[in-house]
């Protein structure tokens, strides 16, 4: 069965204190994933450690993430993160191309193919963000635009690192601004993900490939958009820094 994946994106927010707290307060509800479903949280490079001591246990399927690395093995680049260094600190999952980063960072295609290869190289699941801005999706020309980022950063790989791939859909103009894509644009673009995936890697490796949405995803719209056959879960900006609310995003997941 296709993993169902609530992930919280804490972006650069939080002091450690605060994010030890909040941890605190979602271990606390003690919200018991089924084998299928997935929490992860994507932390700030400094608290993955202390993130990852706190909720990998044995008995809960609870992880961490980092929220970007960079696409060099490594060398002279003062202040960048490698993938080797998440994983000799055994991080097991990356947010990748962000489109935060792909703004601010001038992140490329090229470059993310890059670093999903650092990743998978080191044993690491990339959370792959794609994602189109307002523009784009009033010209009615997404599913291209879209498509075009997965092809460019992902189509080189083999179906059997593909498979091993969580993608993340996250419409530019629902991120942080409390616009949501309704269920049906959800559903629409996450099926034609799974269709362009499916005419590069067959459907079966489409079919095992969790595909979650961003973009405002709350406490009250959660269960709807997961209830939709092709949204596996989200990455939840916003929602995941208030304990309550990502909790009931983790209880919606199916
Ligand atoms: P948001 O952020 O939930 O605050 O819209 C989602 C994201 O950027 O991952």
């Amino acid at each position: 069965m296709r993993k169902q994946i609530a992930a919280a994106n804490w972006k650069m927010n939080l002091t450690f204190q605060q994010g030890e707290k909040l941890l605190d307060d979602i271990l606390d509800a003690e919200v018991k994933m089924a084998d299928h479903q997935l929490t992860i949280f994507a932390v700030p490079y400094p608290y993955l450690l202390m993130t990852r001591s706190e909720v990998e246990t044995d008995e809960q399927n609870y992880y961490v993430a980092a929220q970007n690395c960079y696409h060099k093995k490594s060398g002279a680049y003062t202040g960048e993160v490698s993938a080797e260094m998440l994983h000799s600190i055994n991080i097991k999952y990356c947010v990748i191309g962000h489109s935060e980063r792909r703004e601010y960072f001038n992140e490329t295609n090229a470059t993310l193919a890059e670093k999903t290869d650092l990743c998978l190289a080191n044993f690491i699941t990339p959370i792959f963000c794609c994602g189109e801005p307002l523009s784009i999706r009033e010209a009615g020309k997404q599913n291209e635009y879209v498509a075009n980022q997965l092809k460019e950063s992902l189509f080189h790989l083999p179906a059997e690192k593909a498979a091993t791939l969580i993608i993340a859909y996250e419409p530019i103009w629902a991120i942080g601004t409390g616009k949501t894509a309704t269920t049906e644009q959800a559903q629409e673009m996450h099926r034609y993900l799974r269709s362009v995936l499916a005419e590069k890697y067959g459907d079966i490796t489409a079919s095992e490939i969790p595909i979650l949405y961003g973009g405002s995803v709350k406490a009250g719209n959660a269960a709807e958009l997961f209830a939709c056959p092709d949204v596996d879960g989200g990455l939840v900006g916003g929602a995941s820094l208030v304990a309550g609310d990502f909790i009931a995003i983790m209880k919606a997941l199916k």
